[in-house]
This record gives C-alpha cells, structure tokens and sequence, in this order.
C-alpha cells in the first residue's frame, strides 16, 4: 500500500505557485488578489478561511477577509460580491460556505463574477464542466485529481465509483473523472446496496460526511481510495473511510488527515492565479 500523501505535494505544490505569482508581479506589476468573504462566527470556517489567508500569503497572492455579520441581508451581501467584482484588486472571489440559514446560498455564489469564481462553485462554471468544457474547477476535486496524476495513476478506462453526490465535491467529482475517460458510478443515501457496487471500484472516492463510514468488505482488493471526509470526534480527525481496516486491501489510499484537504487550498490559489492571468490578458485585449 502507498500512501498518497497531500501533504507532501501541497508543499510542492504552494513552492511552485509563489514562483508563479512572484513572476506573475514581475511582469504585469499587479499583485494577485483574493476576496474572501466570511458570513457569521462558524467555527470551522474561521479555520479554513484563516488558513487560506495563510498559504495566500506564502504565495504572494494578496488575500482579504471580508467579515461580515451573521445577521446581514440577502441584499446586502450581493451588493457586497457585486463591489468587488469590480474591485481590480481582486481577481478571485469566494465566500465560504456553509452561509447562515436565511440566505441563499446558489443566489450569492451566482452574482461572482464568472471569471473571478475561483472556487469555481457558480453555476455558468459548473454547467462548463458539466459540458466538458474549459472551467474554473472546484477546488477539492481538481485536488483530487491532480494528487492522482502525481502518483501517475492512468484514470482511462478505470472502473471508478464516487460515494456523495453533493454540489461542491461529488458531481463534480463524477464529472471530472468522466473528462479524463473513467468509467464513473455515483452513490448517495437511496443508493441499495452500496457494499456491493464499491467493491467493484478500482478507484472509489468517498465524499459522505461519516466517520469511518467505508469498512474493508466494501473494498475491493487493491483499489486505490481517496478519502475526503473529515470528521471531527473528539477533538481528532477522522475520514469516512476506516483507514485501519482498509488501507492494507488498497494498492493507493489517502489518510486523513493529510491527504486531500491540504490540496484543496492550493488548488484554490492557483485557480486565483488563472482567475488573474485570464483577466489580464482580457484587458490587454488578447
Ligand atoms: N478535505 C476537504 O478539503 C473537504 C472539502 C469539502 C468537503 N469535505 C468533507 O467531505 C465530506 C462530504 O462533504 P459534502 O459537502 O460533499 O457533504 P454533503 O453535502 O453533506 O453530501 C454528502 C453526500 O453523502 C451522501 N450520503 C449520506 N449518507 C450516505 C450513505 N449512508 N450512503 C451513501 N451516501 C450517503 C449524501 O447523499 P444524498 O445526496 O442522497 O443526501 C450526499 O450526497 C464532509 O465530511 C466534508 O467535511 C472535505
């Protein structure tokens, strides 16, 4: 068993994209910008979103945290997405979701600019996917992918199952495995007999939101499985997969954590750096 480690790519992967932006300066006299809009307290997402600002800073990519109150408006908080649309500070626009009850969330996501939608949640960018065609791609799963491509894992042909069917990371997820020609199933909570169909997976990705969810009979012998659930019991992390019990079945498998959360936020930084190199070359007129 090999361990796909996200970690350790992520690193290579933030080196690699501070080299770029620091270019990026050099030539164009711009600094990259993103926008980071955070609604309420949510404890989690004050994590993710100050780890964002963190890495965003490593890369020279300036971040900026637009902290708002729980209790604002629909109104109010897409005047706010439509103002930094047209800030030229910022190339990049996310807000971190989950948004507090009330709001709606697809509504606020849908006023990004296209080309600043560098979590690439809007609908325009997910229908490109959907068509297979040139998108801003969400971050988690174009992690995904890319971890896979490092350990040179040939997607083609592969018998590949995604467990989770959520907007942000299973759809996509399926969607993206199908423009790199695997053979995709997609399972959620109706799903019968979901044991049975995961085990006929050469690569099965696990997207549920349940600790430990995924045990050993489900897994078919030498399977590579990526794991992006995290679930915090205790104070500790766990996946939705039972790593103990199945990771010495699997040929590849990544923990948790370490595996592909460290990944989505670097795919998230170098979405900002296309999001830039696209907007720039629009105003230059290329
Ligand atoms: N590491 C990262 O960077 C990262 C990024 C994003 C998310 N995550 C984690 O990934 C997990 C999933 O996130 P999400 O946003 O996709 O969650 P979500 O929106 O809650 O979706 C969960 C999906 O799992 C399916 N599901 C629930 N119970 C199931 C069962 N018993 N059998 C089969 N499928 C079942 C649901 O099916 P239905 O559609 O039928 O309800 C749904 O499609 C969470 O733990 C989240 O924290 C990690």
């Amino acid at each position: 068993m090999i361990l796909l480690d996200g970690k350790q790519y992520s690193k290579k992967l933030k080196e690699a994209l501070k080299i770029k932006a620091t270019q990026l300066i050099e030539t164009n006299k711009v600094t990259p910008g993103l926008a980071i809009v955070l609604v309420g307290n949510n404890p989690a997402s004050q994590i993710y979103v100050r780890n964002k600002i963190k890495d965003a800073a490593f890369c020279n990519i300036y971040a900026e945290l637009f902290l708002e109150d729980e209790n604002i408006s629909q109104e109010k908080l897409v005047k706010l997405v439509q103002k930094l649309n047209k800030d030229d500070r910022f190339h990049g626009i996310i807000v971190q979701l989950p948004l507090p009850k009330g709001l709606d969330e697809q509504a606020i996501i849908d006023t990004i600019d296209e080309a600043k939608d560098v979590d690439g949640f809007g609908t325009i960018n997910k229908g490109k996917l959907f068509c297979g065609m040139k998108a801003m791609e969400s971050a988690t799963p174009k992690g995904i992918i890319k971890l896979l491509d490092e350990y040179k894992i040939n997607l083609t042909g592969m018998n590949a199952c995604v467990v989770g069917r959520s907007n942000i990371v299973g759809k996509p997820m399926a969607l993206m495995l199908l423009n790199k020609n695997a053979t995709v199933t997609i399972c959620h909570s109706k799903t019968k007999d979901l044991g049975t169909i995961t085990k006929r997976a050469d690569l099965l990705i696990v997207a549920v939101g349940k600790d430990r969810f995924i045990k050993a009979d489900m897994v078919k012998e030498g399977a590579v499985v990526v794991d992006v659930g995290t679930n915090r019991i205790d104070g500790k992390l766990y996946g939705d997969v039972d790593f103990a019990e199945v990771a010495p079945k699997t040929s590849y498998i990544t923990p948790v954590p370490g595996g592909v959360g460290p990944l989505t936020i670097c795919t998230l930084l170098e979405n900002t750096l296309i999001a830039y190199e696209n907007i720039l070359k629009t105003k230059k007129g290329e």
